[in-house]
């Protein structure tokens, strides 16, 4: 089968830095980051992308692009007993899928109700009435997830450079670009300033060992680590040259975008009056209460929610992509036809978890909802355990063979000390605590 190609490093960077920024970045950072010490929660959050995220976001690349293959790329370098790595990062990207395409459905669901004014009335009372009525109905989100996932597979089923990356290309500038004119509109209201300290002054009490350990998790969410879909993305480079500095700007985007986040929405917030702690609900609850109290507040509300629909589809994109390369790959199928098959199966496997917001929220295991479920059992237990068999792999099993060309010794030593000791040592530590 023909290996499908990027068309330029540029859509490369493009397309893995747009799989990295996402709803992470922009709906979970801020909230997480207020309620761990600000600037404290920040720089241990940029510490662990710049050094473990960038280790193994090379090593993810690096095995794709020398293997050539994306399923097999486990087993061809390292033998087939590496096989249920690459099958647990699959299962594990539809899982993720599934919760993820119900709450970029939300997003769907937001934007429209923006655009036809319907948020600009109600206090922070209403508004969090509103969205846990939206959530709970049976019928509304479901379609806004049927919608997103369909979304998705237009995006993708066009191929490497015609779909994904021709995507990419105008998603990231003008998600860019919405992100800045928000930031600066923010910035200039009174009292935004409040908002940039408590951002970015570190308060090192707050933050806690749980709250490094939070930093930890993100930091893997966030750069889409762990599931292997930096593995097939690589296996579209030409070369494996180049890797490492790829890698390098990808984290450096995915970095930058989470920042400019906080910039777009602490001012705002510190303005307004509203406590940024409020929690996951933050978003879709008391982001439309800001905008009520800004000039053009429609047209900018309708604009954010359009924001999280862009960074939430281009990393569905990379795990959609990730998934229809194995059914190709592995069953001979054509691209269409594969993704046909896994939007289904994400359509359906996303409406109980839809549901599990209204009339299933009682189907509970373990004392949790279908949602929770899902979200505690893929990034805290599946995503790590990926990271730490894949540093486990690259370290002790292929190391020095793997290593870039190209790459001085100095460097060198630090990415295999970063596969064999740092990440192995710091995955441990989310694991277990996942577990407890
Ligand atoms: N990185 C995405 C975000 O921060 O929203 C989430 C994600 C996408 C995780 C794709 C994993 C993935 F494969």
């Amino acid at each position: 089968m023909q290996q499908s190609q990027w068309s330029s490093r540029l859509g490369y960077i493009l397309a893995a830095a747009g799989s990295a920024v996402g709803l992470g970045a922009i709906w979970k950072f801020p909230y997480v980051t207020a309620a761990n010490g600000g600037g404290a929660f920040l720089l241990v959050f940029l510490l662990f992308s710049f050094t473990l995220g960038v280790a193994v976001l090379m090593g993810e690349t690096l095995l794709g692009s020398l293997s050539r293959g994306v399923v097999g790329a486990m087993a061809s370098l390292a033998g087939p007993r590496w096989r249920w790595l690459g099958a647990m990062g699959l299962l594990c990207s539809l899982l993720i899928f599934c919760f993820y395409s119900v709450v970029g459905g939300w997003t769907l669901g937001y934007t429209a109700m923006a655009l036809s004014g319907s948020l600009n009335s109600g206090d922070g009372a209403a508004l969090t009435a509103r969205f846990n009525d939206y959530v709970a109905d049976p019928l509304w989100p479901v379609l806004s997830h049927l919608a997103f996932a369909a979304l998705a597979w237009c995006c993708v089923q066009g191929g490497v450079q015609k779909g994904v990356e021709r995507t990419l290309r105008w998603m990231m500038p003008s998600l860019l670009v919405m992100m800045l004119l928000l930031a600066a509109v923010g910035l200039t209201l009174p009292g935004a300033m409040a908002g940039v300290r408590h951002f970015l002054l570190p308060d090192f009490d707050k933050l806690g060992m749980e709250g490094v350990l939070d930093a930890l998790g993100l930091a893997f969410f966030s750069l889409s680590i762990g599931l292997g879909i930096h593995t097939t993305y690589g296996a579209y480079l030409p070369s494996s040259e180049g890797v490492g500095r790829s890698s390098l700007w990808v984290v450096l985007l995915a970095s930058l975008i989470a920042v400019l986040a906080g910039l777009m929405i602490f001012p705002v917030l510190a303005a307004t009056g509203i406590d940024p702690t409020a929690g996951p609900g933050l978003t879709f609850m008391t982001m439309p209460a800001v905008f009520q109290q800004l000039p053009f507040g429609q047209g900018l509300a309708s604009l954010f929610f359009a924001l999280l629909v862009v960074a939430a589809l281009s990393s569905a994109i990379s795990l959609l992509e990730h998934l229809q390369c194995f059914v190709s790959e592995s069953w001979g199928w054509r691209r269409r036809s594969s993704c046909t098959l896994i939007i289904a199966l994400v359509m359906a496997g996303g409406i109980p978890v839809s549901l599990s917001f209204g009339p299933w929220s009682g189907v509970t295991l373990f004392g949790k909802n279908i949602f929770e479920l899902l979200d505690f059992v893929t990034s805290n237990l599946m995503m790590p355990l990926f990271g730490l068999g894949l540093t486990l792999l690259l370290g002790w099993r292929l190391g020095r063979t793997i290593l870039p060309k190209g790459l001085g010794q100095p460097w060198q030593a630090l990415l295999l000390g970063g596969w064999r000791w740092l990440a192995p040592l710091l995955i441990g530590g989310i694991l277990i605590r996942g577990l407890g």
